[in-house]
Formats: structure tokens, C-alpha cells, sequence
């Protein structure tokens, strides 16, 4: 949400900050701009829409600057024209700057400056801050003048944020604050950077500092220099990352979602490397656990409860997840949205562990509950309650920083801006688990467990399976519904939250009408919206509900609804039932969600880029919410 990045070193800045900028785009692609110091002066130069748009006017001119600051927007104050577009700038035009969050007591900050005599050219929160950060600065600044005068009006801002400010009379320094919103500095040879995600930064270095919450860096040609808000030097070291640039490459893919969707096999293949004791038996390993999350004893032990947050897809996950944890390791789990969980709590229950799930690790609400949870947990006397783990991709995240222990999905960065790839290693992460859990706690009979081992080991070459076979039938029948309005999807039990990621997969890329109902419970009014024009997609994967879910497909058959069925029966009632088929391979119940969700992910995607749409980008919407 918002993607912000510095430069300062010895190469051209708008070109790293313009490809940085292109690596930053799935975080929001409103408006961008860039703003340079050339000559003594600022030059900023900003583009409503796409980043293209920004690139055509930059390569009108020559700029040879070497520092300078990029932003790419995802509109929160103020509607996405070229005068809201970051950076902004105060009046005398001495400072720029970029930011990313909100700021909260703007409206009250601008009525000040206003008061003052100062003039916004802006609606936006953000052009509190160069306004602010002028009036702190001497007419003529010596060397730490710029870094007090950021300091002071950090002071004055309320909200969660990072932020990259210029000085034209500092053209050697670049400060940069992080409060509660991503920031990572970036390590070169007489360079530096800064980023709202490595992803920016991998093309140019491995070595990283991940900025915490109350920290600012100025940063020059000779180095980075950290400091707390109240300017006390810190002293910390850069990371390597482990990352190559073509991670975030698209590969001869016609869109990030295909090559996630895609890689969804290697990325199961790598989480059962990592997790699975290989060669573990039933009869002959009993003693030992076949999952090895390397989670420790006082995490797993005298759980009673699970409480989940999450938002949207990760969300969707965790329902599956509820499901397992319930089903297979026997304990009672909330699934909270972290957006409603804030403001209204489930009160308290004795050793209840909490999991916070999230592909960004960055997303503010998740970020604020589990927050929240841990000062309400903080002080209470048994340390089975104070426990909270993470399952992400992102181990550099916030997220990863937080909590006491991360279940690492293994799914690496995700571009695409709809969930794919990072959705089925979270449903990876929750077998795991709840598994683990269901070993620790005698749940599960060990020749059941084994069973399903065996079953999880067979998913990468099963999904391999679906993408080859199906890609080419999904994407024609796809191409039927590409003036459709309204879709529904139905599920039930396990699959229950997968109907429901197939509709939040179609809308998102679509902006199709689309719902996920448990099927049992469409008679209860959604079937009021059924006639020919609104296909139904069934997930009807063998098991225990199999046949209700046929019997509730009957029931929109009845209406004259177009039935699809997912499903690895391929039997005379299938055929009858359904109007067209997705075969998926035979699977335990238990696991197909991973299997059911694959087809649903190819058709949200071929119908999008059949109706011409951007499918890594659409509209509104951005990969990381960092706002609330
Ligand atoms: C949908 C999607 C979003 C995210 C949601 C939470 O495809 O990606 O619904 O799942 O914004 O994001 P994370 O998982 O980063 O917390």
C-alpha cells in the first residue's frame, strides 16, 4: 500500500528509482513520482496513473542527479491526480518528501500551518510533513539541521508511517523514518537505498536492515547512520538476503498471477522438504514426530484454544485451518477478522494459542490485533498465554519481527496482486500444524496420520497434474463467461472456504459479482438470485459431504443456473449433474482444498485476461494494506 524508495550514491537516480519503483508498483499504482536535488535545487517530477506514465516524462529530460526519492501511490487523502502524487513539497520548495501510512492528526496539522499562512497545494495527509519539517529547518542548515528538523516533526505526527524526506540545501542526505510501516535499507558499494520491500532492492544488493518502529537513518555517500526518535545513534548491522532478482521476474509468463499459479507445485514440494521427517513410518518411528516445525515445546503444549487473525485471503486460509486444527488435532479455533477483532476482542480464554496469518507480514490490521493481543496478554501469570505465532511468506516482515515464532510457508514473494501461490503454502502451513499438534496431543491414530502424510507428499505432482490437464479447457471455458455478472460459489465443511476464495479470486481480477456460500445454506435466500444468467460453481469433492453438495447443486439445476462442478468423480451423476466438469485427482477429503482451489485460481484468472483486464493490478486494490 504505497511503495516509497531512496537513492544516493554515485549512479543516475531516476533510473533506480524508477526501476525500484517498477518492483513496488503491486503496492498501490494510483500516481507516482520522483523528486531529485539537481544543482542546489529540488526537481520532482509526478505522473497520475500507471508508472509508464511517469517513465514517458521522465525520459523527456537529462537528469544526472544521485539522490533522490520515488513513490508510487495507493490513494487514502485524496483522489488519485497529479496533484496529490507523491512527493510533496513546502511551499519554498527545500523539502520532499514520500510517505507511506497515515497520517492521523493531519486535518489538525494543516489547520496550524494554514493558520500560519501556508499554502497546500495538495487534499493529501502526507503534505503536512515537508510543510513542518521547513519550518523546523535554519535558513541556511548546518550539518544534523535536516535530521533535527525530521526528528521535530516526527514528534508532531500521529499514525503509522514511513518516509524519505530531500533538502535541497542537503543535497549529501537522505532521512528516513520508520513508525509502523515498512522500511528497509539497502547496502551497496558507495551506494545506499531505501524501500518499502526488498524487492526493490535485490537487483543492486543482498545486504539489508530491516528499520524497526521509532527509528530514523540518514543516509550519505559515506555510509548509514541509525538513530531513535530521540537521536541517540544505534548501532546495527545489515542481513544477507538469499534472494536472486529473478524471483520477482515474470519468466515468459503473460502475468506474475499465471507464474504463481504456476508455481504452486515446487512451492509444496519445498514446503514438504522442509517440514516432513523423510523416511518417517508409523510402525517404526512412532516416537518421533513426523513434522518437524521446529516449533518449541511451550508454543505446542497446553493449548486449549487457538484464535486466528487475518484478513481476506489469508482469512480464507485460516477457515480451512479452523477446520484441521478442529477436526484433526481436536482444538476448539477462532477464525477472527483482524479488522473486527481490534475493536472488539473475543474476551479471554485460558492457554489459548494466537496465530496471526498474513502473505505481506505488512498488513496493518493483523499487524494491530496481534498488537493489541499481546499487551492484553502481557502480565498474565501463565506463559501459555502469552504465546503468538505467525504463518507467512515473508520472513523478513514485520510480522516475522512480532511474534515468538513464524511457520515460514516457503512460497517466497508474491506479485501477483490476488493471493495464489502464498494461499496454498498458508493451507501447507496449517497441515503442518495442526498435524503436528494432533501427534503432540495423541488426536489422531498413527496409521491415519501416515495416510496422510502420504497424501500431502503426493499434492506438487496431483496440482502439476490439474495445470497440465486443465489449463487449456479452463481458459476456453472461461472465455464463456467473460460478459457474466454474477457467479456463485458452493462448498461445504473443508471446502466451504475454498467456494468462498473462488469468489473473492473472481471478483478481485474480474470485478464479477461473485459469492462463496456453504451450500447447505444457499436455500436460505441466495437462491433467490439464480436463473440462467448466474452460473454456479460447485466444489464437490468426494467425502463426507459429497452428496449434499450434489443435492444442493440439484437444487440450482432447478432454477436453470449453469452448474459447474469440481470434483475428481467422473461418473454418470457428475456428467448428469454438471454442465461442465473440472476434474481434479482423487485426494483424502481432508486435503483437497489445495487440490479444488487450483481450477478455481485458472478460472478467475483466464476470465480477467479474457475481458482484457489488468490481472496483476487491479483496480483499487494493493498487495500490502499498510493502512487500517
Ligand atoms: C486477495 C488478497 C487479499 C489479502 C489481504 C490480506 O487475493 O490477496 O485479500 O489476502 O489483503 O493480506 P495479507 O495476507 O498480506 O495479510
Amino acid at each position: 500500500m504505497c511503495g516509497i524508495v531512496g537513492y544516493i550514491g554515485t549512479q543516475t537516480a531516476t533510473d533506480i528509482l524508477v526501476s525500484g519503483l517498477e518492483r513496488l508498483e503491486y503496492r498501490g499504482y494510483d500516481s507516482a513520482g520522483v523528486a531529485t536535488v539537481l544543482e542546489g535545487k529540488l526537481h520532482c517530477v509526478r505522473a497520475k496513473g500507471k508508472l509508464y506514465n511517469l517513465r514517458e516524462k521522465l525520459e523527456r529530460e537529462v537528469n544526472p542527479s544521485q539522490i533522490g526519492i520515488g513513490h508510487t501511490r495507493w490513494a487514502t487523502h485524496g483522489k488519485p491526480e497529479e496533484h496529490n502524487a507523491h512527493p510533496h513539497r513546502d511551499s519554498q520548495q527545500r523539502v520532499a518528501v514520500v510517505q507511506n501510512g497515515i497520517i492521523e492528526n493531519h486535518q489538525e496539522l494543516r489547520e496550524e500551518l494554514i493558520d500560519q499562512g501556508v499554502e497546500f497545494a495538495s487534499e493529501t495527509d502526507t503534505e503536512v510533513i515537508p510543510h513542518l519539517i521547513a519550518q523546523y529547518l535554519p535558513e541556511t542548515p548546518g550539518y544534523d539541521d535536516f535530521l533535527i528538523a525530521v526528528q521535530k516533526t516526527i514528534h508532531r505526527l500521529k499514525g503509522s508511517f514511513a518516509i524519505a524526506v530531500l533538502c535541497a540545501d542537503c543535497p549529501d542526505e537522505l532521512i528516513v523514518v520508520r513508525n509502523q510501516a515498512p522500511l528497509i535499507i539497502g547496502f551497496g558499494q558507495g551506494e545506499f537505498f531505501c524501500a518499502s520491500d526488498v524487492t526493490a532492492l535485490v537487483p543492486h544488493t543482498h545486504a539489508v536492515l530491516s528499520m524497526e518502529n521509532g527509528e530514523i537513518a540518514r543516509l550519505t555517500p559515506l555510509g548509514v547512520e541509525i538513530y531513535d526518535f530521540s537521536l541517540n545513534r544505534l548501532r546495527k548491522l545489515p542481513r544477507t538476503l538469499d534472494w536472486t532478482a529473478t524471483t520477482v521476474e515474470k519468466q515468459g509468463f503473460r502475468h506474475f498471477m499465471l507464474k504463481e499459479i504456476y508455481e504452486q507445485p515446487s512451492v509444496v514440494r519445498s514446503c514438504l522438504e522442509t517440514y516432513l521427517q523423510p523416511n518417517w513410518h508409523a510402525q517404526t518411528n512412532a516416537d518421533i514426530s513426523p513434522i518437524d516445525l521446529g516449533l518449541a515445546s511451550e508454543l505446542c503444549e497446553n493449548v486449549d484454544y487457538i484464535q486466528i487473525v487475518a484478513c481476506g485471503t489469508s482469512w480464507n486460509a485460516s477457515m480451512v485451518g479452523k477446520y484441521l486444527l478442529e477436526q484433526l488435532a481436536g482444538i476448539p479455533t477462532m477464525v477472527q477478522y483482524a479488522s473486527e477483532f481490534r475493536y472488539a476482542p473475543a474476551p479471554m480464554l485460558p492457554n489459548t494459542l494466537t496465530i496471526g496469518v498474513t502473505q505481506s507480514g505488512e498488513t496493518a490490521d493483523t499487524l494491530a490485533a496481534l498488537e493489541m493481543e499481546k499487551q492484553r496478554k502481557m502480565g498474565l501469570e501463565s506463559p501459555y498465554d502469552a504465546r503468538i505465532l505467525g504463518i507467512t511468506n515473508r520472513p523478513e516482515s514485520t510480522l516475522a519481527h512480532m511474534v515468538d515464532r513464524i511457520i515460514n510457508t516457503q512460497a517466497g514473494i508474491e506479485i501477483g496482486v490476488a493471493a495464489t501461490k502464498s494461499f496454498t503454502a498458508q493451507l501447507m502451513g496449517f497441515y503442518f500444524l495442526a498435524l503436528e499438534l494432533a501427534y503432540r496431543r495423541k488426536n489422531l491414530a498413527l496409521d491415519k496420520l501416515e495416510g496422510l502424510i502420504k497424501g500431502l507428499r503426493e499434492l506438487p505432482a496431483q496440482i502439476e497434474l490439474i495445470l497440465e490437464k486443465q489449463g487449456q479447457q479452463i481458459e476456453e471455458l472461461a472465455h464463456e463467461f467473460a460478459d457474466t455478472q454474477d457467479f456463485i460459489f458452493l462448498g461445504r465443511g473443508i471446502n466451504f472456504p475454498i467456494a468462498l476464495e473462488g469468489a473473492l479470486k473472481l471478483k478481485e481480477i474480474s470485478y464479477i459479482h461473485a459469492e462463496g456460500y456453504p451450500a447447505g445454506e444457499m436455500k436460505h435466500g441466495p437462491i433467490a438470485l439464480l436463473d440462467a444468467k448466474v452460473p454456479v460453481v460447485a466444489i464437490a469433492m468426494p467425502g463426507l459431504v459429497h452428496d449434499k453438495v450434489l443435492s444442493n447443486a440439484q437444487e440450482a439445476k432447478a432454477r436453470d443456473a449453469r452448474l459447474i462442478g469440481v470434483t475428481s468423480i467422473d461418473d454418470s451423476e457428475a456428467r448428469s449433474t454438471f454442465d461442465d466438469l473440472l476434474f481434479v485427482p482423487h485426494v483424502d477429503e481432508l486435503l483437497s482444498p489445495i487440490i479444488a482451489v487450483v481450477p478455481l485460481q485458472l478460472l478467475a484468472y483466464h476470465i480477467a485476461a479474457r475481458r482484457g483486464l489488468d490481472v496483476d493490478q487491479p483496480r483499487n486494490l494493493a498487495k500490502s494494506v499498510t493502512v487500517e
